[in-house]
């Protein structure tokens, strides 16, 4: 089986999981952090080196005040309750987004479980949290801008390279494989600089309800696709 080095996952869905269940929407996210958790484990073990989840849009702050406050808590509280189980399955964590707008409790539990972890070699777990994939280019731009006020580069040294090294994580590879869950056929502001040859699969199954099973799904269409990244594929 390929498996894909990394792998990017749109984990959409929790509110209507929690819907249709007679729930309240934050049951759903609730339910979703506990399916990562299982997600993170099986994507280690297959052999994944990255995995990228959208666990909150810069856009997602314009939800209801009360559902934000409660995905907020959620992320303070299991970026704490986790941190020795990461430690133990040597996962390095990363965050991509604009972490510093966050609410102070969150930053600092997310700081700590980077910190904490940065030695690890295992999988590479990289939270986008208040990510925008437009922010992430206009946060590279600005890089770019105050080098070349300070003279350091020339307005021709910026190139696809260049700009690259200025995204939040330039060391991480672009994504192989896009998993969305729950049917959506869009983008939502994810990763957008980085997906420009990525495969994608979208699947209806709700991110609660997306388990180790259609993660090997996943992972087996991936397996079946020809990239060709623009040239003619070598047994045509
Ligand atoms: C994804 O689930 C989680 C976040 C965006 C934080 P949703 O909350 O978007 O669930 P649906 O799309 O409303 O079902
Ligand atoms: C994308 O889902 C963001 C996350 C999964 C965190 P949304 O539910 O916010 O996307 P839209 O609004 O349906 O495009
Ligand atoms: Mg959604």
């Amino acid at each position: 089986m390929t498996v894909p080095t990394h792998i990017a996952i749109i984990m959409d869905g929790n509110g209507r999981w929690a819907t249709r269940q007679g729930q309240p929407r934050f049951k759903g996210h609730a339910q979703g952090y506990r399916n990562l958790r299982n997600i993170l484990k099986a994507a280690s073990d297959m052999g994944v080196k990255y995995l990228t989840v959208y666990a909150f849009s810069s856009e997602n702050f314009k939800r209801p005040k009360a559902e934000v406050d409660f995905l907020m808590s959620l992320f303070a509280e299991a970026a704490a309750a986790e941190l020795d189980s990461l430690k133990k399955e040597n996962v390095k964590v990363v965050a991509s987004g604009r972490i510093d707008e966050l609410p102070a409790k969150v930053r600092k539990m997310f700081i700590r479980d980077i910190e904490e972890t940065s030695t690890n070699t295992g999988i590479v777990f990289n939270i986008a949290v208040n990510y925008g994939g437009r922010n992430e280019i206009v946060d590279a731009a600005r890089k770019l801008a105050e080098k070349a006020a300070k003279g350091e580069i020339k307005p021709e040294d910026i190139d696809e390279a260049a700009l690259s090294g200025c995204m939040y994580h330039p060391e991480i590879p672009d994504p192989d494989l896009v998993i969305r869950t729950s049917g959506e056929i869009r983008v939502s502001n994810f990763l957008l600089w980085e997906i420009a040859y990525s495969e994608f699969y979208i699947t209806d199954i709700l991110w609660p309800d997306f388990n180790e099973d259609e993660l090997k799904k996943a992972v087996a269409a991936f397996g079946g696709r020809k990239r060709r990244f623009g040239k003619v594929s070598d047994d045509e």
